[in-house]
């Protein structure tokens, strides 16, 4: 619902000119301002903007390396978003959703307008561009939502750590990434929208979501002063976030995925320890561990025979921890091996696309050596984790 200006003579007279459009030169130039974006709006507006610049930046271009930086923009951003949401009920005519959004017919009936040159102005938002900060909003709580989910899964970690399997956070990171492209998508129709209402009506909007003023004049229709439903919206805000803390407690009491073992067997840390890193038993299938396990006579050209017992023992506890008792992400990424060389880490399709940006000389500097050497970049190889987060590839050093 939204009133306009009793004096307002446009709207009657749909036959005026076009050139004399609802914001000619002139009026406004006499037209007082008056403030219609408030603090918070006005903070929420930047922020979420450099909120998700980054996101956007970190999640698509930079990489998994970046993920820290992804999940903190994304957590500001859904709390922005949030926050934007419970203003929508209960902050001053301008931010309320009340005032500016309209039913499908009235919104189409503006567009229709606009096409025909003859719309009128709207001191907040008008019915196209509040659909816009509708769809803004669910893109972004989508993402979040989405990401969340994704986190959860494969790297087991966030809210969802324990309650997500591998297999459902992969696809619903594909979802993510699509979320991710309609919302800039979406950006780009509603940086359009804002400059062609700017144009329009000779008014710079960017400028008006700094200074937070903005022009008022004859005709122009502004939102109602006082909210018609002040209880629905409370009642509202509390149904959702009573339904947000269900489905958390659902989804956090579902089975919790197995880890990789946390402690390395002594006896394997020492013996597969010695010629390099003692891999996670979760980086490869009990198949190819047996495989490995039985031909350690000639392993990679070196001899890492072991008494008939200690292997024994040895394979026993490593396909006990093998990747099919786990569901981290480098067990499934890892999974796929090379046929021709069916026991090596880093001769995996996986493997050797996650690395290819990083050149040979990278690998040989001094405290690397080797690309079998996952621990000098990735600080937490031997957990099985190798979460994004924790890569950090080293200097060479001189000693
Ligand atoms: C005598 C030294 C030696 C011992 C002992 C040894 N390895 Fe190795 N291992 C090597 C060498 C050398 C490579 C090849 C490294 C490379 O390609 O950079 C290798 C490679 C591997 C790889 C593949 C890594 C990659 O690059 O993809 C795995 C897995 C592995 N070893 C497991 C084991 C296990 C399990 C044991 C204990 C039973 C063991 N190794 C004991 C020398 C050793
Ligand atoms: C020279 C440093 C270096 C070494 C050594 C190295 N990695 Fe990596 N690894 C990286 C970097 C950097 C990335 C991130 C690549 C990117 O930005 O996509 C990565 C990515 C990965 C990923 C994917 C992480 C994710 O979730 O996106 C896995 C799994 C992985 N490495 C496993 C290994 C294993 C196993 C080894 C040892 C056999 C190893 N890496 C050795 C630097 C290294």
């Amino acid at each position: 619902m939204q009133i306009t200006d009793p004096t307002d003579s446009r709207r009657t007279s749909p036959s005026a000119s076009p050139s004399t459009g609802p914001a000619d030169g002139r009026s406004a130039a006499r037209a007082a301002t008056r403030p219609v974006w408030d603090a918070f709006i006005r903070l929420f507006h930047w922020l979420l903007v450099a909120a998700v610049t980054i996101g956007a930046v970190t999640g698509l271009v930079l990489g998994p390396t970046w993920l820290k930086l992804h999940l903190l923009a994304g957590t500001t951003a859904a709390a922005l978003v949030l926050a934007r949401i419970i203003w929508g009920y209960l902050g001053g005519r301008f931010a309320r959703f009340e005032g500016f959004v309209e039913g499908p017919l009235k919104t189409l009936r503006h567009i229709a307008e606009l096409r025909d040159n003859r719309a009128p102005r709207h001191v907040g938002h008008n019915p196209a561009g509040g659909w816009m900060i509708l769809f803004l909003i669910a893109a972004i709580l989508l993402l979040a939502v989405t990401g969340t989910i994704a986190l959860g899964g494969i790297f087991k970690t966030g809210p969802l750590g324990y309650a997500i399997s591998y297999d459902l956070g992969d696809r619903v990171n594909g979802l993510h990434n699509w979320l991710a492209w309609g919302l800039l998508g979406l950006i780009a129709f509603h940086v359009a929208g804002a400059i062609f209402e700017s144009l329009r009506t000779r008014e710079n909007l960017p400028l008006a979501m700094i200074t937070g003023r903005k022009r008022v004049g004859r005709g122009d229709i502004l939102p109602p002063a006082r909210s018609a439903h002040p209880r629905r919206a409370a009642l509202i805000m509390l149904g959702t976030a009573a339904a947000a803390a269900l489905i958390g407690i659902t989804l956090a009491g579902r089975a919790v995925p197995r880890l990789p073992v946390a402690r390395l067997d002594p006896t394997y840390a020492s013996e597969c320890g010695d010629c390099h890193v003692p891999y996670n038993p979760s980086l490869m299938s009990s198949d190819r561990w047996r495989l490995l396990m039985n031909s350690l006579e000639n392993h990679f050209g070196e001899d890492a025979s072991l008494d008939d017992a200690t292997r024994r023992q040895l394979t026993e506890w490593i396909t006990a921890h093998a990747a099919e008792t786990v569901d981290t992400k480098p067990a499934h990424v890892l999974a796929q091996a090379d046929p021709a060389n069916p026991i090596s880490l880093t001769a995996t399709p996986f493997w050797k696309k996650a690395h290819a940006a990083i050149p040979d000389s990278v690998f040989a500097r001094k405290p690397i050596f080797a690309r079998s050497n996952c621990t000098a970049c990735h600080g937490d190889a031997e957990t099985g984790m190798f979460y994004p987060a924790n890569i950090k590839i080293p200097e060479e050093t001189t000693k």
